[in-house]
C-alpha cells in the first residue's frame, strides 16, 4: 500500500482554477446527478445546507436548481474558487438563494445544530485533520440532519485507478498544470480503514461508509434506520 502523499494546498492559481471550473461545468453533470440522488434518498428537500471545499460551486448550484427550497452556503479556502462560484451562481440565475464565502473545513460559519445537510465532495483528501472536519459536521448538523461526503480512497484497485486515470487524462488532464491531477488526488486520499478510524474517533453518528470503484462514500443513515442504533456501519 502506497504511503499517503498529501496534495499541495488549495487551488489559487487563476489559470488552473478557471480550467477546473470549465471542466467541472462541462463534465460534472453525472456526478452531480448521483449526489442529488443520495440527497433526495435522505428526504432532504428544504432547509439549510453547506458544501465544504465547494470549488467553483458546481454541486450546490446543481442541487439548488433541482431542490429550490434548500438554502446552500458553499465555502472554500481559495478566494479564487469562491469568485468563480459566485460567477456561476449568477450565470445560473440563483445568486439570490445561494451564498459563497471563503471559509475552512475546520470551522464552518454556522451556529450549532442549525444545518439540515452537509455536503463535501472530493475535498477530504486535502485535509490533514479529517477528524476535526467530521466534528465540525457533527457540531453544525441538526439531530436528524443528513450528510453526503465523497472522495477517492487510495486502497482502490490499481485496475480502477488505471482506468479512471485514463478517463481523467482524456477529459480533464489536457492542461499541463492539471495533467497529474487525478493520481495526485488518489495518492493524497485516505484508505477505507483510515476513514473508518476517523469516523469512529469523531462525534459524527449514524454514518455508513462504502466504496464505489475509486470512490469512497460516507452518508448518514436516517434516524429510524435499523442500523442507526450503531455509531456507524462499514459496507465493503
Ligand atoms: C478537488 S476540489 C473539489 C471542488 C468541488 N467540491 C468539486 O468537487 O468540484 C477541492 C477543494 O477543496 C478546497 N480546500 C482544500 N482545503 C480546504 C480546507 N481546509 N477548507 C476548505 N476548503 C479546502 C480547495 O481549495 C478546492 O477548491
Amino acid at each position: 500500500m502506497k504511503e499517503r502523499i498529501p496534495e499541495s494546498g488549495i487551488i489559487e492559481d487563476q489559470e488552473l482554477a478557471e480550467y477546473y471550473n470549465l471542466m467541472a461545468k462541462r463534465y460534472m453533470g453525472i456526478p452531480c446527478q448521483r449526489v442529488l440522488k443520495r440527497v433526495s434518498a435522505k428526504g432532504v428537500e428544504k432547509g439549510r445546507a453547506i458544501d465544504i471545499g465547494t470549488g467553483p460551486g458546481v454541486f450546490p448550484i446543481f442541487i439548488s436548481k433541482a431542490l429550490p427550497e434548500i438554502r446552500f452556503k458553499g465555502i472554500d479556502l481559495s478566494p479564487v474558487m469562491i469568485e468563480l462560484a459566485k460567477r456561476n451562481a449568477i450565470e445560473a440565475g440563483i445568486n439570490n438563494r445561494i451564498e459563497f464565502e471563503v471559509g475552512s473545513a475546520y470551522s464552518f460559519p454556522v451556529e450549532d445544530h442549525s444545518l439540515d445537510l452537509v455536503l463535501c465532495i472530493n475535498t477530504i483528501h486535502h485535509l490533514n485533520r479529517p477528524v476535526d472536519f467530521l466534528n465540525e459536521a457533527a457540531r453544525s448538523l441538526k439531530e436528524e440532519g443528513a450528510f453526503v461526503i465523497v472522495d477517492f480512497h487510495r486502497d482502490a484497485s490499481f485496475v480502477f485507478i488505471g482506468i479512471f486515470n485514463l478517463l481523467w487524462k482524456a477529459f480533464f488532464g489536457k492542461h499541463p498544470k492539471a495533467r497529474r491531477g487525478f493520481l495526485e488526488s488518489v495518492y493524497s486520499s485516505y484508505t477505507i480503514e483510515e476513514c473508518r478510524d476517523f469516523l469512529e474517533r469523531s462525534r459524527l453518528k449514524r454514518w455508513k461508509l462504502y466504496t464505489r470503484t475509486v470512490e469512497m462514500w460516507i452518508e448518514s443513515l436516517k434516524p429510524n434506520h435499523p442500523l442507526s442504533q450503531f455509531k456507524g456501519t462499514l459496507f465493503w
